[in-house]
């Protein structure tokens, strides 16, 4: 694997590959790499010539400091997850190397409603963090193919929006990877790291509850189902940000059945002071 911590340097050699008509994967993390990021490298390695993996903890995207100063760093364990998955490329720039100008916000995304709902209205700013910083990768490694994973569903859908404002809809495809899990339902995540052992006990309650929501599907109205599901987070005392039962298209709340096939469950809930997001498609 080689590594580029310079994006002139990579841009140099990625055009090279390129005028070889190599086609090129991409996959930005945000390194503490577990299974899930792993997945998305071996989605990218199967369709493209060069998988290319950005490791890059982005402070514009925090909207609390203390989640950033507490973000798992574990560069060197990344480093040899990715060497053995056969990744070909890692960019691990620093933040000056991506934020030249400092970090102040430039330019503002128009994301409409996505950034009001969900994710958008309990983190404020994070999304317009996340297109800054994937916008700027974007236009240095120019993928022709970008994984993400579906456990940040509402992220796949901002970068979705992203992908056609900064007009790179005709050249960038993206690919949604399934979510992984452990073997009792807990979604990966880098964040699961910082469950210590009670909060890791308490933590599968979220895919419990996600498998409740789906299994009573068509039983119990939607609205009647997510204070239920409130309710069970609650009584193992997760402190819940949302429960959502929503259109996967919009993101809209729904209210009954009818248009069942594209619903999907979302929850973000604190187990202590981690927050956690998982969801879940209602139908197969
Ligand atoms: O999902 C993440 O790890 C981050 O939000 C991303 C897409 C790498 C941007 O910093």
């Amino acid at each position: 694997m080689i590594l580029f911590k310079k994006a002139g340097a990579l841009q140099i050699w990625l055009d090279k590959q390129r005028e070889k008509s190599l086609k090129l994967g991409f996959v930005p993390t945000m390194g503490a790499l577990h299974n899930g990021h792993i997945s998305l490298i071996n989605a990218s390695k199967k369709v493209n010539h060069i998988t290319v993996c950005s490791i890059f903890v982005n402070p514009t995207q925090f909207n609390n400091a203390a989640d950033f100063d507490k973000y798992p760093i574990t560069i060197k364990q990344d480093i040899l997850q990715l060497e053995k998955a056969g990744c070909d490329v890692l960019f691990l720039p620093s933040v000056e190397e991506i934020y030249p100008n400092g970090l102040t916000i430039e330019k503002k995304y128009d994301l409409g409603n996505l950034e009001k709902i969900l994710e958008g209205a309990f983190r404020p700013g994070h999304y317009q963090g996340v297109c800054m910083v994937v916008d700027r990768l974007l236009n240095i490694v120019m993928p022709d193919n970008l994984y993400l994973g579906q456990k940040d569903f509402q992220q796949c859908m901002v970068i979705t929006k992203l992908i056609e404002l900064i007009g790179l809809k005709e050249k960038v495809a993206i690919t949604i990877c399934s979510t992984l899990r452990e073997k009792d339902g807990l979604a990966m995540s880098s964040r699961n790291m910082r469950l210590n052992e009670n909060e890791r006990r308490n933590a599968p309650a979220i895919f419990q509850t996600l498998s409740f929501i789906k299994s009573n599907v068509d039983k119990i109205s939607p609205s009647f189902l997510r204070k239920q599901a409130v309710d069970m987070l609650e009584e193992v005392g997760f402190k819940v940000d949302y429960v959502e039962i929503a259109d996967s298209a919009t993101l809209k709340t729904i209210e009954d059945w009818t248009d069942s096939k594209k619903t999907i469950a979302l929850i973000a809930a604190y187990d202590n002071e981690i927050r956690l997001i998982d969801n879940m498609f209602l139908f197969d």
